[in-house]
């Protein structure tokens, strides 16, 4: 190390431990319909940990992705910014979350958002381009 460095490399984010997150939600998932059950976490940038589960209900069109819950956990939980976000399917593999639920993140987390992808760790910018958001609601 040279001389007057003594800061220590910043450790790098450790990715297995939110799946074990969104793994551990995906566990009590309610999707009895689809026989689907989803979980997802993120890291907020205060250092919380939010995650959610799919919710079915017998009205199918009615039911919340696992993406859903994660958001009402960061709000009710004090809100903040998601930084890193996984979502896994039963076999507690990497998924992809679908096309309503990349709006959601766009929401708290905005085009930096670190995505868990199957294809390896991908900016939400790059899954959801030209994205409409905040602040085309205040500069048009
Ligand atoms: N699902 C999620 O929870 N998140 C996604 O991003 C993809 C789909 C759920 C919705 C439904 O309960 C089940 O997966 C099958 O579509």
């Amino acid at each position: 190390m040279t001389p007057g460095h003594h800061q220590a490399a910043e450790a790098p984010f450790d990715w297995e431990a939110l799946r074990k997150y969104a793994r551990d939600a995906m566990s009590r998932a309610y999707a009895p319909y689809s026989g689907f059950p989803v979980g997802a976490a993120a890291r907020v940038d205060d250092g919380r940990t939010v995650s959610g589960c799919n919710v079915e209900n017998a009205a199918y069109g009615v039911a919340l992705c696992a993406e859903c819950g994660l958001v009402s956990d960061l709000v009710a939980g004090g809100g903040g910014r998601l930084t890193h976000f996984t979502c896994c399917d039963r076999a507690g593999n990497i998924l992809m979350p679908c096309g309503r639920c990349r709006q959601l993140l766009w929401e708290h987390g905005g085009p930096a958002l670190l995505v868990d992808a199957t294809d390896g760790v991908r900016p939400l910018a790059e899954l959801l381009p030209d994205a409409f958001g905040p602040t085309d609601l205040t500069e048009r």
